[in-house]
């Protein structure tokens, strides 16, 4: 059983159950979109639903391509592979969802080593603790390869100033960056800014479809073709 449970009101009704975003069900108008979906084999590029899909995100986001899978653990854990190599890491703050959450997905399967920074009250990471973590050119070191980022943040969005300071730390020390965006059209509508504005600095950005925008499932993983 989950560490949170639902409460009943004195009714036996559940009224609103505040555990997480990730407990909405899809609504009626949901149900029968599914239903009536075009399908088709989306290994042959044949699922004319999943292609729209992963186009419009793309286009939304500004970026060239996008990768529909089941959840955001395997589309953060889709673009740490992509970006790194074994023996290579990812830099990142202390308790996003990719070193807390994630299994060590990065580090099981892909030989990527995690480095933790703490992440200040607003959720952003300081740029001058990014700079710190990245390694020297030594053997003794892993390779820093990555920098991956979160907004939301456990309920905060994150200004982008604050996202921007981080990234650029990142991007002179050489590194890629990713953004763990599961609440991304949150942090937007929050922040007030455009996708682009969110998404443009990142090489890669993973959005869920699962948390607060109802589908039961689904994450896209957004970013060059390439990659
Ligand atoms: C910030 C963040 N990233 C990634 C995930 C992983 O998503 P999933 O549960 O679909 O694997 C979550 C899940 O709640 C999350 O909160």
């Amino acid at each position: 059983m989950s560490q949170y449970t639902a409460t009943a009101a004195p009714t036996g009704r559940v009224v609103a159950d505040l555990r997480s975003d990730t407990v909405t069900q899809p609504c009626d108008a949901m149900r029968t979109a599914m239903a009536n979906a075009e399908v088709g084999d989306d290994v042959y590029g044949d699922d004319p639903s999943v292609n729209r899909l992963e186009a419009s995100l793309a286009e939304r986001l500004g970026k060239e391509a996008g990768l529909f899978v089941p959840t955001g653990t395997q589309s953060n854990l889709l673009a740490m592979l992509a970006h790194c190599g074994r023996g290579e890491e990812v830099i990142l703050g202390d308790s996003y969802h990719v070193i807390r959450f994630e299994a060590a997905g990065a580090s099981v399967l892909g030989g990527i080593a995690l480095h933790a920074l703490i992440v200040a009250d607003d959720g952003a990471v300081e740029p001058d603790d990014v700079t710190a973590a990245i390694k020297d050119d030594d053997s003794h070191h892993p390779i820093s390869r990555l920098l991956s980022l979160e907004n939301t943040s456990d309920g905060r969005a994150v200004p982008l100033a604050r996202m921007n300071a981080a990234i650029d730390a990142g991007r002179a020390g050489g590194l890629n960056l990713h953004l763990d965006g599961a609440r991304f059209f949150n942090a937007i509508t929050a922040l007030g800014c455009s996708e682009t504005d969110l998404a443009g600095p990142f090489d890669t950005v993973s959005v869920c479809l699962s948390k607060g925008l109802g589908a039961p499932v689904g994450s896209v993983l957004l970013g060059s073709k390439d990659l």
